[in-house]
């Protein structure tokens, strides 16, 4: 079945030294963990990351990719440069992403491509804002965001690829979509996947986490839905102690 994997996701946060203490208070309490774990780290804390978790159960991750392979695109940070310092993971398309820098679906598209290109593993956010779903709208939304983000790739790449249900109104908020409701969001994600893929390939090979106001508090209730595979937490990621209770959970 479907192993469960646990991401946190930094956003602007920690130093490198920091990224060295946190790591360092993670890594006996979820040296156990039944999932597949990992931190997404700002680009400046990535060789410290990777240094600090080596030959630990720990991955690294990145929280953005650009889609080209080098270039005149100053500020930015190419697939090859992160496989080259041993991440694994990247996120795309992240709500605040979209929201705050023009991301689109087309950019989540061409970036997922560039990241699987270079051996990157892709964990792809989707979600609705808050205004979408009170129209009714989520389901709509959230198929769109999947079906754009999975154009042109092939089903041998689905191992790979971690998609994270992010309702956008839940994260950073303390709102967290009820279990029931990231289940059935996360269900029309599958269903999307199995339409573009095939059942079984949906079924067996493709993870989707949950991300928004994820905590100790509320991560075994989500973490027992059939459809919820994992979860992407932020600020929760930030405290050792909270985040290995997320990935004990
Ligand atoms: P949050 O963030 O856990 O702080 O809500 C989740 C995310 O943005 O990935």
């Amino acid at each position: 079945m479907r192993r469960p994997i646990i991401a946190g996701n930094w956003k602007m946060n920690n130093t490198i030294a920091e990224t060295k203490a946190l790591i360092a208070d993670l890594i006996p309490l979820v040296k156990d963990a039944a999932c597949d774990v990992v931190v997404c780290t700002p680009y400046t804390d990535l060789a410290a990351a990777v240094e600090a978790t080596r030959g630990t159960n720990i991955k690294v991750g990145a929280e953005n990719v650009h889609w080209a392979e080098k270039g005149a695109f100053t500020g930015e940070i190419s697939a090859k440069m992160l496989v080259e310092l041993g991440v694994e993971y990247v996120i795309i398309g992240h709500s605040e992403r979209r929201q705050y820098f023009g991301e689109t679906d087309e950019t989540v598209n061409m970036r997922v491509k560039a990241a699987l290109a270079a051996g990157l593993k892709p964990i792809i956010c989707v979600g609705e804002t808050l205004a979408e779903r009170e129209s009714g709208k989520t389901a709509e939304v959230v198929t769109r965001q999947t079906r754009a983000a999975f154009k042109d790739i092939d089903k041998d790449e689905l191992d790979n690829i971690v998609i994270a249900y992010e309702p956008v109104w839940a994260i950073g908020t303390g709102k967290t979509a009820t279990a029931e409701d990231a289940n059935d969001t996360i269900k029309v994600i599958r269903d999307t996947m199995a339409e573009l893929y095939c059942p079984k390939c949906a079924e067996s090979r493709v993870r989707i986490q949950y991300g928004g106001s994820m905590n100790p508090k509320n991560a075994s209730e989500l973490m027992a839905m059939p459809e919820i595979d994992g979860g992407l937490i932020g600020g929760a990621s930030l405290k050792a102690e909270d985040f290995s209770k997320v990935v004990n959970f």
